[in-house]
């Protein structure tokens, strides 16, 4: 069976990727940045997963506001990276894992989450960035990403968004489904955007490091406490763009101790890292293996 072995969280500042694709990773302003990251890319190396599912929100780029799914699976065999205005990013094309984003989203939608099937669509730097910052550089054309990627975009763009809560619940859903797919995959989760900030508005600019790294350890202690705080506080303490951080319940809800049952213990945590600033944001990454 497939089984879910790690879960990945990171912000996805588009300067980032352009930091990466423009070979500034070693200068002052990045460096402390991109070193927060080394961890994680030997990690990958050695973990070896055999499909990704990735957590990310679309940014009016595949989704203009005339359609806005609150929950859209892309069960394509590919996704190209999107022009966001500036041309795409010079990054591989990003193979799907269509057998397995077909039984997922079969088994989600029979737990009672509407979900959209997205057989067509472009992944923009809430995907690609984490991607990049995970795998490190590759060639657009020689290279690859290291597996398959199941892109699953969440609405944190348009009111209403959803709770919290819902995510962690869907989270779970999702546990269950990659857990009943029969074939023997090494699964990770990630849940991606956040943390701290504003990128409009008379607040703009906004970081909170006590908001944040408090989210960091109800996220790890008690998952059931952060999923419990309304989007109200995310927009009043973390930004109107901090909203992205209901997606990392999403991730942390398909973790096995949330589904409790015998030998049940809490994720290790095999990395954690908060940076100020990149961008306008606050960066923060947490690596959650299942115990
Ligand atoms: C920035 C952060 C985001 O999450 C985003 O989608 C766009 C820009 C920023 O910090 O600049
Ligand atoms: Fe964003």
């Amino acid at each position: 069976m497939a089984r879910i072995t790690a879960s990945v969280y990171t912000s996805h500042v588009p300067a980032i990727g352009a930091a990466l694709d423009l070979g500034k990773t070693q200068e002052p302003y990045w460096q402390p940045v991109f070193a927060g990251y080394d961890f994680g890319k030997q990690w990958m190396k050695e973990q070896k997963p055999d499909v990704v599912f990735l957590v990310y929100n679309d940014h009016a780029t595949a989704f203009s506001l005339d359609i806005i799914p609150t929950f859209a699976i892309g069960t394509a065999a590919s996704f190209q990276p999107a022009d966001e205005g500036w041309g795409p990013r010079p990054v591989p094309v990003v193979q799907g894992h269509p057998a397995l984003a077909s039984h997922i989203a079969q088994s989600v939608i029979q737990q009672d989450f509407d979900l959209t099937i997205v057989n067509r669509m472009d992944v923009d730097h809430g995907l690609t960035v984490p991607l990049s910052l995970m795998c490190g550089a590759q060639d657009p054309v020689q290279g690859a990403w290291p597996c398959p990627v199941i892109p699953f975009a969440v609405n944190v763009v348009q009111y209403p968004v959803p709770s919290g809560r819902r995510c962690f619940q869907l989270g779970q859903a999702i546990r269950r489904a990659i857990e009943s797919f029969d074939e023997d995959l090494n699964v990770q989760i990630w849940g991606t955007g956040g943390m701290s900030h504003q990128l409009q508005g008379p607040r703009a600019g906004l970081i909170n490091r006590e908001f944040d790294n408090a989210f960091l350890d109800k996220l790890i202690n008690d998952p059931e406490a952060a999923a419990a705080i309304p989007h109200i506080d995310y927009v009043r303490d973390a930004g109107s763009e901090g909203i992205e951080l209901v997606m990392w319940l999403i991730a942390r809800g398909a973790m096995s101790d949330v589904a409790g049952g015998p030998g049940a213990r809490p994720p290790r945590v095999a990395h954690r890292f908060y940076h100020v600033p990149a961008s306008n944001t606050a960066v923060g990454h947490l690596i959650l293996e299942n115990n």
